[in-house]
């Protein structure tokens, strides 16, 4: 299929209108109401562009509404002239090479604070479902497994309340997870590229240790760090050698953070005791490996996923671009240094 058979634009007289791109599909009321104000590309069909069909839809638009799917790189803006915001809709950034936007004079947004009591309760759901083997379950009774109740030979989990959970990564979403966590009279360990101030570690009763002492102690780690060259396998083979055979390790930071080959090879040799995944390296292709296994949970992408928080993410994405395109700040904006206001 190609882009210009499947990407819209508005029809009337919109060409008085400054001109953006909404790259992947979004809420059609959102849809209609930038259709007020500018002529827009859309991409209704959600179908993800080929980076030569990015760069040209790039090269026609003033504002771009993208998402992870967006690899916005000095390739993407080579024909870019005019384009001023490209306004991710996720907080996480590692589809933009920002020194590469900002050269070419573009402002970056994301969307940040909007999702993050929704993110930090789906890892905690995540981390319940993994430790206590609830999906494990539902496939054992629709396998027709379940002839008895049992003591010993019913799926036996791992317990939450009163074990230790370390969380590498403690932004907003990381500091969700623990507050959450002590409702389950938890102890909470942490380890984060800097430590936080003492009033957050007191408002999370957290403690911060070393990767090391983490990987080592903790019954549960979770995993909540941005993706960047530095973070690029925080856990593999030799991290996980660290684990308890016990622990779980949940990953609803990025594809890529985690070893998944190395990942599939300690859950299958009961390294440790399980796995929640909301973030696969390479997705939407899972490891084959991880798909063989019963003791990992997996999920498609889904951790900032309800209605609510997924519309809030698309209207802080428009309200930036909106501000971009109307010569002020946007409220999220990444790259200050760009923006003159
Ligand atoms: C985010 O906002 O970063 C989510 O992971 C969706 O990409």
């Amino acid at each position: 299929m190609n882009t210009q058979t499947n990407t819209q634009t508005t029809p009337g007289n919109a060409s008085k209108k400054p001109k953006i791109l909404v790259a992947r599909a979004i809420f059609p009321e959102a849809l209609a109401k930038l259709e007020e104000s500018y002529e827009v590309r859309s991409n209704q069909e959600d179908r993800i562009f080929t980076p030569e069909e990015l760069q040209k839809e790039l090269s026609s638009i003033v504002g771009a509404l993208v998402a992870g799917s967006e690899r916005i790189d000095a390739s993407a803006l080579a024909n870019a002239k005019d384009l001023k915001i490209v306004a991710n809709i996720s907080v996480g950034y590692n589809n933009f090479d920002v020194p590469a936007i900002s050269a070419a004079g573009v402002m970056a947004t994301n969307t940040p604070d909007v999702l993050t009591d929704t993110t930090a309760d789906f890892g905690f759901a995540l981390l319940m479902g993994t430790a206590r083997r609830i999906t494990e379950s539902e496939h054992w009774i629709r396998a027709g497994h379940w002839d008895k109740w049992s003591i010993v030979n019913n799926p036996l989990g791992m317990d939450l309340h009163h074990s230790t959970v370390g969380i590498i990564g403690m932004g907003r979403i990381g500091q969700g997870i623990a507050k959450r966590a002590l409702g389950f009279g938890m102890n909470v360990i942490y380890h984060n590229r800097s430590r936080l101030s003492e009033a957050d570690e007191k408002a999370c009763s957290a403690r911060y240790v070393s990767k090391e002492e983490l990987l080592r102690t903790a019954d549960h780690v979770v995993l909540v760090l941005p993706y960047s060259a530095e973070s690029h396998h925080t856990i593999g083979a030799k991290e996980i050698a660290l684990m308890k055979p016990t622990a779980t390790l949940i990953n609803i930071a990025r594809g890529g953070i985690v070893d998944d080959l190395a990942l599939a090879q300690a859950l299958k040799e009961k390294k440790i005791f399980a796995a929640g995944l909301d973030v696969f390296e390479g997705e939407p292709k899972v490891n084959p490996e991880l798909l063989k296994l019963s003791n990992v949970v997996l999920a498609p992408h889904i951790a900032s996923a309800t209605e609510k928080t997924r519309r809030a993410m698309v209207d802080l994405a428009i309200d930036n671009l909106r501000a971009a395109l109307d010569g002020k700040r946007p409220p999220s904006l990444i790259n200050a240094e760009v923006f003159k206001g």
